[in-house]
């Protein structure tokens, strides 16, 4: 039995160009998905699955993700001064407590393991989760609450899999596993991109980790990968040589919001069920397409 991981990581430093001009000066973090930001969704997701410390690696222009996360005294005050309650309540309760958010700084964005490894000396020798924000699952159970009970019983390294359309697997990190193992996934390779027909399974590795810390001192002596930046999964590769990795099937609706599909379908998907405008946008959606 592992001990419950108590921190997790998100990386928020990348420069989101694919959604530019959008996130010119804003981070793609930030961007809304009906009426909370992407970080949001993920700090819930991991609070979900008992998380007490946030680190975040944020970067240049990422200052409103700090302050997100803070008191808004003005604000506060005159939504005191109009009696707004349930709004004061909202805010009240999005709120980490004092003391449970870090943040670090990556100065260049050279990647996503160079971000992950800027958390290092915040991470010491703990295990710790790792969500990438703008990779959303809306599921009756959080993803990451979903990856802990098989993390707990097992240890080592679990990753987050999700089953995408064998035609798409050229698009994604996907894993080989042991078939011979039916009581959990054990993971064997990790290919980036393989062709469709290389590709030794379609379950793709869908932006959730739970890692050991040793994750670190391989990404601090890794060199640049693919697009000349020090790529996750080429660490995770090394550490597989001496520790286990186990994957979970995530089950829910998978949205990739740094793609403006993704993020279009995320808002969707999200507004459907939303119980304030759920029913109403049914109805709009429903008169809009008629058109
Ligand atoms: P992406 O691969 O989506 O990259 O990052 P990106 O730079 O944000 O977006 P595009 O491709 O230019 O549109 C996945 C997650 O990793 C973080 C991002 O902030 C995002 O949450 N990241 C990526 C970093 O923190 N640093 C990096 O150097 C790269």
């Amino acid at each position: 039995m592992a001990n419950p991981i108590k921190t997790a990581v998100f990386p928020v430093a990348g420069l989101g160009t694919r959604f530019l001009p959008a996130t010119k000066a804003m981070p793609k973090e930030m961007l809304t998905v009906v009426d909370k930001p992407l970080i949001q969704y993920a700090v819930e997701e991991a609070k979900e699955a008992g998380v007490e410390h946030f680190i975040f690696v944020t970067g240049r222009n990422k200052n409103i993700i700090e302050d997100h996360f803070d008191r808004q005294y003005e604000l506060m005050n005159i939504l005191k001064e109009k009696n707004k309650i349930d709004q004061i309540s909202i805010l009240e309760h999005d709120l980490p407590s004092a003391g449970q958010t870090s943040f670090t700084r990556q100065q260049q964005p050279l990647g996503l393991g160079h971000a992950v490894w800027c958390a290092r000396h915040m991470i010491g020798k703990e295990p710790f989760a790792l969500l990438l924000p703008d990779m959303m699952v809306q599921s009756e159970v959080g993803a990451l609450k979903q990856m802990t009970s098989q993390y707990e019983k097992h240890g080592n390294n679990v990753v987050g899999l999700y089953e995408v359309p064998h035609e798409d697997v050229y698009q994604y990190g996907v894993v080989k596993i042991d078939e011979q193992d039916p009581g959990q996934i054990k993971i064997t390779d990790m290919v980036e991109k393989p062709k469709i027909e290389d590709a030794p399974t379609n379950l793709m590795i869908m932006g959730r980790y739970i890692l050991q810390p040793e994750i670190m001192m391989l990404l601090g002596t890794q060199n640049k990968g693919a697009g000349g930046e020090i790529q996750l999964t080429d660490a995770m590769l090394k550490l597989l040589e001496f520790q286990g990795f186990s994957g979970v099937k995530i089950d829910g609706k998978l949205f990739d919001c740094g793609s403006k599909l993704g993020f279009l379908s995320a808002n969707v998907s999200f507004a459907l069920e939303h119980p304030e405008v759920g029913t109403d946008f049914r109805n709009a959606i429903k008169a809009l397409l008629k058109n």
